[in-house]
């Protein structure tokens, strides 16, 4: 998979996007991020890409002509299969959109800053706009960044144990399970009976009745059908 990032701070990426398990999917070749800085297709030569907003207001606009160049020119070598916008009032970021999106091949990312981007490149560019949450961060490469991460590990090859990912939180709708490692009785607080117990199948019950209950107390939202 490729993806591309365009922003105003590539320099905010660059730690995420390569250290631990995002630094293993780009040294197997499993996912290629490219970040591409927004001032190589400023409007002059002071490297503006914003301005004020038209009916007035405090906060700078990014100005559509940089955004629509940097488009097409990165379109031009590669085909999109989504041109996403990372925004606050994009629909909500879950696990069901980004298994949906570790199944593309090219993907590319921009990142708002100060008041967003020009609505007219959100109208005919961006094919698909993300929230990573309810709440306002001052530019999208952190959100840019989250997006990555959650798609890169799932790409094949990149988890070490290939089953790993199947079993995270969300994955099925429910939490994971508790987990424990050595020493069993740590100041006398022990870890549950059942996993000592060598039976696969009854820790696979234990493990899915843990999911369930966790997922009542803390996320019963996740088990409503509806939702
Ligand atoms: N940019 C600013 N806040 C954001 C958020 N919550 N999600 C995605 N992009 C953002």
């Amino acid at each position: 998979m490729r993806i591309d990032i365009l922003s105003v701070l590539p320099e905010l990426l660059e730690s995420p996007l390569n250290h631990s398990i995002m630094k293993r999917a780009k040294d197997k070749g499993l996912l290629e991020v490219h970040t591409h800085g927004l001032r190589t297709w400023a409007v002059n030569k002071y490297g503006q890409v914003d301005d004020y907003q038209f009916g007035g207001g405090a906060g700078m606009v990014m100005m559509c002509e940089p955004l629509v160049n940097a488009i097409e020119s990165l379109s031009a070598g590669t085909t999109y299969d989504e041109v996403i916008y990372l925004t606050p009032d994009g629909e909500r970021l879950n696990q069901r959109i980004v298994n949906q999106l570790s199944l593309k091949q090219n993907l590319l990312m921009i990142c708002g800053h100060y008041k967003g981007i020009d609505d007219r490149v959100r109208e005919h560019f961006v094919t698909r706009e993300i929230s990573i949450g309810d709440y306002v961060l001052s530019g999208g490469e952190l959100a840019a960044a989250v997006l990555t991460d959650a798609i890169g590990r799932l790409l094949p090859g990149v988890l070490n144990d290939e089953t790993s990912a199947l079993f995270d939180s969300f994955q099925d709708d429910l939490l994971a399970p508790p987990v424990y490692t050595r020493p069993a009785d740590f100041r006398g607080w022990k870890v549950p009976e059942v996993l000592l117990s060598g039976d696969p199948k009854k820790v696979d019950e234990w493990r899915h009745e843990q999911s369930l209950s966790r997922t009542r107390t803390r996320r019963p939202d996740l088990l409503d059908e509806d939702a």
